[in-house]
This record gives structure tokens, sequence and C-alpha cells, in this order.
């Protein structure tokens, strides 16, 4: 059995759809359902409903054999899994975005909320800013509106969060999108059903 790691969120939806598109569907998936664990049994396939963030450690863990995950928890997480493939969906930006009249002050640092610390950290310390960092859990938009920090650290999809919360973007960090990563022991035991997935998956791109 091929066992799938999926975030719950974002990347959901649009993930079963193209599984959905190579020819593997989880007939009692729906959106409403709590399910988290859900089988196709003619491909011997079981495809685990996670947070998103956690995606990475049931693969690393071989818990799973494969992953759908945003290069964003990735980048933040980095664990230690063959990152195989862009699959190009899921398309958003990390960026720096600070309410309209923030103004940097000199000799002082900023303060910079954020749900990705080590993102927001590696990118700082390489253009040597010193930063403050502010680890918040949701809703980052909110941090500089109420004065808990100075800017944010986030990830960008439509613009419309940052829009509607009177801020805007600073500073384009990197581009984000789904991943398909892999276990790295799998890999070898389960190359065949592996490489089969992924060539659908880069047929349907
Ligand atoms: C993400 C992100 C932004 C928003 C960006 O949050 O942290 O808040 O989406 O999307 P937009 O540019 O299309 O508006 P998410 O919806 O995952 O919820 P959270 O704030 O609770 O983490």
């Amino acid at each position: 059995m091929l066992n799938i790691a999926l975030g719950k969120g974002r990347l959901a939806e649009i993930t079963l759809k193209k599984l959905n598109n190579i020819g593997i569907d989880f007939p009692e998936y729906s959106p409403e359902s709590r399910k988290l664990i859900f089988l196709n049994e003619d491909r011997d396939i079981r495809l685990v409903l996670v947070k998103a963030s956690d995606v990475g450690i049931y693969v690393e863990r071989g818990a799973c054999d494969i992953g759908i995950e945003g290069k964003d928890t990735l980048m933040e997480n980095e664990p230690n899994v063959y990152e195989m493939m862009d699959l190009k969906f899921g398309k958003c930006k990390f960026a720096v975005a600070a309410p309209k009249d923030f103004e940097k002050e000199k000799n002082k640092k900023i303060r910079v909320a954020t749900k990705y610390p080590n993102v927001a950290k590696s990118y700082f310390e390489k253009k040597g800013e010193p930063i403050e960092i502010i680890k918040i859990n949701g809703s980052v938009e909110l941090a500089p509106l109420m004065g808990l920090a100075d800017v944010i650290v986030d990830i960008v999809e439509t613009g419309t969060t940052l829009k509607e919360n009177g801020l805007i973007i600073i500073e384009e960090i990197s581009d984000v999108s789904a991943r398909l990563i892999v276990n790295k022991a799998s890999l070898k035991t389960k190359r065949d059903e592996i490489a089969k997935i992924m060539d659908a998956l880069n047929a349907n791109i």
C-alpha cells in the first residue's frame, strides 16, 4: 500500500482534483467529512489528511511515502525528504508586508510577526538586518495593526487579506507552490508505484 499525506487547507481540494484527473479518486472524501483516512482500493492507495505543516514529518519518518506540501512549510521546517516535483499549483509568494505608513527607524530592530520564523530569520540575516521575531500562529496581518509588530512575513496569494487590512508588500522574498515530496527509503522500495504517479502528474501539469 502507498500512503499519501496531504495537508488540510489551501492545497487539499486542488490536490484531490489533480489526483482524480490521473485516475486516483477517494470516493469517501468530501470537504465536510471529518474522516482523516481515505482509501482507493483499486490502486491500493491510502490518503491521510494532516495539518499542512505536519506533511513533512509524516513523510520524513516514513509514516507516509509521498506528501503534497507547500514550499512555504518545506522552507520553514526543512524535513529530511526528497523534494521531487514542483506541482505548479497552489502558487503564492513569501513577502514582507507593513502598514502603508511604515518607516524603518534607524538603529532600531524591526519587530517581525510571522508563522514562519525560520524563513523570516534567514531572509533578514542574509540582508544583514537585525530583527526581533514574534512567532504567532495565524491572522498575522493583525499584528502590525495592534502594535504587536512593525511588519509581517507571510504568504500572499490573492493579496486580499493584506488589502482589506491596510497593509502593503514592501519586499518579496520568494515564490511558493505545491511540491511533491517522497520518503527517502520509499523511493527505493516503492519506486515503480511512485514513478507511475509522478509521470501521470507530470503529464497533467
Ligand atoms: C494565509 C496567509 C494570509 C492569507 C493570504 O492565511 O497567512 O493570511 O492566507 O491569502 P490572500 O493573499 O489570498 O488573502 P490562512 O488563510 O492560511 O489562515 P491563517 O491566517 O489562519 O493562517
